[in-house]
């Protein structure tokens, strides 16, 4: 018998399903701070949309760009966020959002803004997860990417 074809179409045909699977993997998303892996199961119930799911195939926040998307943005940011960054995101207790200045450089990517809203920061940063669902972030997301007032070429997130 020609054992050694069959091995070698076995470890084959395991290599393609190991490579079809990590191509429809989702995003493991970390905390800003301690790296450690967020756990998504804390998230608040009603966010799992076909956006968010997209999102964490790709990514890329599909909610970029799109005005009404925006619009609903800002009125969540106007309610949980703008207390302690400001109305136009211009900073006060938490620094400003709308420049190309982050604490954070991972910000410049959807990828590490969402995980760092997510998870929270230091101080009174904390997890949002609370306040939002994981579809409501990408909205609020997509509102801080549309008043952006820096330096277009660091806008990482539309490469
Ligand atoms: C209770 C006050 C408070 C609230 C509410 C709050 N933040 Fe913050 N935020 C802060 C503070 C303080 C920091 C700085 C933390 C640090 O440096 O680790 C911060 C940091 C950030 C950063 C990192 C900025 C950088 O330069 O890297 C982002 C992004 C951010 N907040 C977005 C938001 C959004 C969006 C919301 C609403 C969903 C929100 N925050 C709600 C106080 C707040």
């Amino acid at each position: 018998m020609k054992l050694k074809p069959l091995v070698t179409g076995l470890a084959l045909a395991g290599l393609l399903m190991v490579t079809v699977q990590t191509a429809h993997a989702d995003l493991t998303l970390h905390n800003a701070i301690t790296g450690e892996v967020l756990d998504l199961s804390f998230a608040k119930k009603g966010g799992n949309t076909e956006q968010f799911k997209q999102f964490m195939q790709t990514g890329k926040n599909p909610y970029n760009g799109n005005k009404e998307a925006v619009e609903k943005g800002k009125s969540l940011y106007m309610t949980g966020c703008s207390g302690c960054h400001g109305h136009e995101a211009e900073g006060k207790l938490g620094p400003g959002l709308a420049d190309d200045y982050w604490t954070y450089p991972l910000n410049e990517t959807d990828k590490g803004l969402f995980e760092l809203l997510f998870g929270g920061a230091n101080g009174m940063m904390g997890p949002q997860y609370v306040n939002f669902s994981n579809d409501d972030l990408l909205h609020i997301m997509s509102f801080i990417r549309d008043i952006y007032t820096g330096d277009p070429k660091k806008a990482k997130w539309l490469k």
